[in-house]
C-alpha cells in the first residue's frame, strides 16, 4: 500500500465497491496511534497504544463504515438512509449522506443523546426524530422501515459498515510495521466495531501479510453488559437488558444485534470481555486527558478503564503489546466533561489577583 494516500479507500481490493466514482468520502480514517509513555508508567504496562478514532472527520470510528456504507447505496442509486443511534452513528450517516445528496432519518433515543451528537445530526440536515424508548426500541422500527424499502438501514446490521470499519485493524498493522499487538481492547455497545476490527486482522492474516493474531477484548459498561454475562457463562446468546443505563451514553444498548459475531472473535481469538463501573469510565476519561492529552468521550475511556481492571485482576500480563481504541471525541460530550470537571475560577480582570490565584498552585 505503499504509495498510496491514506485512509480507508487504501485498501479499496478489501472493500466491496465497483464502481470508484461513487465513492462518497470525508477523508476518513488514518487516525493517530499514539504510544502512551505517561500512562504505561501510570498503569506499569510495557508497550501502550491508543488509536484514537475521535479524530475521524465527524468525530468517531462509524465514519469508517459510513463511507462504505454510502458509497454502496450511492452505487445501488439509493436516495433515502436512516439509521438508529444513540449519537455517532446519526452525526456520521448525516453528514455522509448530506454529501450523497440523500434524504436522511435519523431515530435517537430522547434526552440520551450527547449534545454534540446531537448538533451534528441536526446541523447536517438529517429528520431528526427523538423517541421515548431506548436504542434498541429505536432500532426495531429503522428495520421495519427498511424492510418495507422506505429506507437504506445503515447500522451495523449492514455488513458493508462493518467492512469499513475493518480498517481499524489494517491501518494498526501497518503502523506497527506488521508486528501485531498481543490485545486490541475495544468499548462494546452493539458490538459491530469488534467483530469489524477482528475480520480485518483475519483479512490481513490470511493473505499472509500478517503471522499472528491480537486477543480481542471487549468492555461493556456495568449497566448494559449482556456481552459480558455471555461470555462468563461462556454461551453464544446473549440475554437482553430491558432498560440498559450507563453514563457512557453511546454504548447504552441492552440487545446488540452484533453480539454473536463479538463473542465469536473473543472465543476466536483467545480473548475476553469484562464490565467497568460509571465511575470507573469517567476516571479513566480522566486520565488519559491529563496524563495524554487525548480527550475523547466517556463510551470511549471504557478501554482504558477495563485494560486497568483487568491489569488488576491479572487477566492481562503487563509486558502485552496493548493496544486501546478510543471511538469517539471528547467533545462529543460537553455535558459530561464540566459536569466532571472543577468549576472554572471567576475574578475581575485584575493582575494581582491572577498573580495571587498563580501562587496558590
Ligand atoms: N464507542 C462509541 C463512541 C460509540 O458511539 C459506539 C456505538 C461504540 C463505542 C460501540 O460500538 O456499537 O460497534 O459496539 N455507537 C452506536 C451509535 C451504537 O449509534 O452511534 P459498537
Amino acid at each position: 500500500f505503499k504509495k498510496r494516500e491514506p485512509g480507508v479507500w487504501r485498501y479499496i481490493e478489501f472493500l466491496p465497491i465497483e464502481d470508484m466514482s461513487k465513492i462518497i468520502s470525508l477523508q476518513e480514517g488514518n487516525t493517530p496511534l499514539y504510544r502512551c509513555k505517561n500512562l504505561e508508567k501510570e498503569l506499569n504496562v510495557k508497550e501502550l497504544y491508543v488509536k484514537n478514532e475521535g479524530a475521524n472527520p465527524t468525530g468517531s470510528f462509524k465514519d469508517r463504515g459510513m463511507t462504505v456504507g454510502v458509497s454502496v447505496a450511492n452505487e445501488l442509486n439509493i436516495k433515502s438512509v436512516g439509521c438508529a443511534s444513540t449519537g455517532n452513528t446519526s452525526a456520521s450517516l448525516a453528514a455522509y449522506s448530506a454529501k450523497a445528496n440523500m434524504k436522511c432519518i435519523v431515530l435517537l433515543p430522547e434526552g440520551k443523546v450527547a449534545l454534540g451528537k446531537l448538533a451534528q445530526a441536526m446541523f447536517y440536515g438529517a429528520k431528526v426524530i427523538q423517541i421515548r424508548g431506548n436504542f434498541d426500541d429505536a432500532l426495531e422500527i429503522v428495520k421495519k422501515l427498511a424492510d418495507e424499502r422506505l429506507i437504506y438501514l445503515l447500522n451495523s446490521v449492514n455488513p458493508f459498515r462493518l467492512e469499513g470499519q475493518k480498517t481499524i485493524a489494517f491501518e494498526i498493522c501497518e503502523r506497527l510495521n506488521y508486528n501485531v499487538p498481543d490485545r486490541v481492547i475495544v468499548p462494546v455497545g452493539n458490538a459491530g466495531n469488534i467483530s469489524a476490527i477482528w475480520k480485518g486482522f483475519k483479512e490481513f492474516y490470511i493473505t499472509g501479510l500478517i503471522d499472528e493474531l491480537p486477543k480481542m477484548t471487549g468492555i461493556q459498561a456495568e449497566g448494559a453488559k449482556p456481552i459480558v454475562e455471555a461470555f462468563k457463562k461462556k454461551k453464544l446468546e446473549i440475554e437482553p437488558y430491558k432498560n440498559p443505563e450507563t453514563v457512557a451514553t453511546a454504548i447504552r444498548i441492552g440487545n446488540p444485534v452484533n453480539a454473536k459475531k463479538a463473542l465469536k472473535a473473543i472465543y476466536d481469538s483467545n480473548g475476553y470481555a469484562e464490565a467497568v463501573s460509571d465511575r470507573e469510565i469517567i476516571e479513566a476519561q480522566k486520565l488519559l486527558a491529563r496524563k495524554e492529552g487525548i480527550f475523547v468521550e466517556p463510551a470511549s475511556a471504557s478501554s482504558i478503564a477495563g485494560l486497568k481492571k483487568l491489569l488488576e485482576e491479572g487477566v492481562i500480563d503487563r509486558d502485552e503489546r496493548i493496544v486501546c481504541i478510543t471511538t469517539g471525541h471528547g467533545l462529543k460530550d460537553p455535558d459530561i466533561a464540566i459536569r466532571e470537571s472543577e468549576e472554572p475560577i471567576k475574578v475581575e480582570a485584575d493582575l494581582e489577583k491572577i498573580k495571587s490565584l498563580l501562587m496558590e498552585g
